[in-house]
């Protein structure tokens, strides 16, 4: 019997969530995996409700469950950062999900901005290191509302926290057991410090303990440039926090949009938490309109992540069908031809087979 605490969170999420644990509960009564559920309300409308974003004591609660699957997070009426910082950052730091684990996947019958570009040019892996860089929250004020105003907003690289990422998608590389390529994004010729840092750890690791994987790199606007020029170039790619999150909403984009991108904040020896990379979309909240794609992904993420590999194959598989069947016009908020839904009763059904 699994736990798994689920966490809807802000605008659209609870939506998108109820969707991701219908198909989870297809696939699971399928192949005889038992779970229980445990929802936490935590997001902007508890916080504008009672103050409180994240309680010390539900962080040590969290740590006991088998997973955690979250929503979104993000409420208009919350000032920028503060259910970021204070809840999902702090989540992932504190549970100590060191990685943010984003595949890039075009499945075939999905719409993809890119001419002359499918489901076999885009297939690679987004290894985004996920404690540490810019989003550590060092820096501050100085003078602030002054004319002489000065603030800092600290890069922090550890060698351990770069060699563990770097470690981590070497393994995934090899048991991916794709092109066997490995391709680091950073700015050397730029943050010559920390990515120096990140280079060495990169080169030493692969040359002692990878001989078999193909060290490659790339600045990381050469990235973006080729991640819409020549996908298929790539695997996987390890990358830093902040230069990860930016690509990864671009590699959403060429797999079809935000509506299908699944990801999960992984901590192989602790507890991890999936989510779909897309936010609360507060403007769609209620109507039954936003794509739960990625949510239902994120589940069979969960699913994998917890050695449930034929669950999780069972919802990838629905994924594919529902996709690959025509019935879902587009991915685009409010374009799918139905609502959110029909389209995770679909993939139920599809699920269930
Ligand atoms: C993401 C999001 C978050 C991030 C925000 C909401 C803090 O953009 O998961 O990619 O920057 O990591
Ligand atoms: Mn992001």
């Amino acid at each position: 019997m699994y736990r798994i605490a689920v966490l809807p969170g802000d605008g659209t999420g609870p939506e998108v969530v109820a969707e991701g644990l219908k198909v989870l509960q297809a696939a699971a009564q399928k192949t005889g995996v038992k779970y229980e559920l445990t929802n936490y309300d935590l997001g902007g409308e508890r916080y504008l409700r009672t103050g409180e974003i994240l309680p010390d004591g539900v962080v040590d609660e969290l740590r006991q469950f088998d997973a955690i699957f979250l929503g979104a997070i993000g409420h208009p009426d919350v000032p920028p950062g503060i259910l970021e910082k204070g809840l999902l950052l702090r989540l992932r730091f504190e549970l100590d999900q060191y990685i943010n684990l984003r595949p890039v996947k075009l499945y075939p019958g999905v719409e993809c901005p890119l001419r002359d570009k499918g489901p076999k040019e885009i297939d690679f892996v987004v290894v985004r290191e996920n404690t540490e860089g810019l989003y550590s929250g060092a820096g501050g004020f100085q003078y602030k509302g002054t004319p002489h105003e000065v603030s800092t907003q600290v890069h922090v690289t550890t060698r351990f926290g770069a060699e563990r990422a770097i470690r981590y998608a070497f393994e995934l590389t090899r048991n991916r057991n794709k092109d066997k390529k490995l391709t680091l994004c950073a700015k050397t010729n730029v943050l010559t410090f920390v990515h120096d840092t990140w280079w060495r750890a990169f080169n030493e690791v692969g040359e002692a303990d990878y001989p078999d994987i193909t060290r490659d790199y790339a600045h990381v606007d050469a990235t973006t440039m080729w991640m819409v020029k020549n996908p298929e170039w790539f695997d996987v790619i390890v990358v830093e926090n902040m230069f990860g999150d930016i690509i990864t909403d671009l590699g959403a984009m060429i797999q079809g949009g935000l509506g299908v991108a699944a990801g999960g904040n992984i901590n192989p020896g602790g507890v991890s938490m999936f989510e779909p990379i897309g936010g609360s979309a507060p403007k769609y909240t209620g109507m039954n309109v936003v794509c739960p794609i990625a949510a239902i992904g994120a589940a069979g993420m969960m699913m994998e992540a917890i050695g449930e590999a034929a669950t999780a194959q069972r919802i990838e598989g629905a994924v594919e069908k529902a996709l690959a069947s025509g019935e879902i016009k587009s991915l685009s908020a409010g374009k799918m031809g139905m609502g959110t839904r029909e389209v995770g009763d679909f993939i139920a059904m599809l699920a269930a087979v």
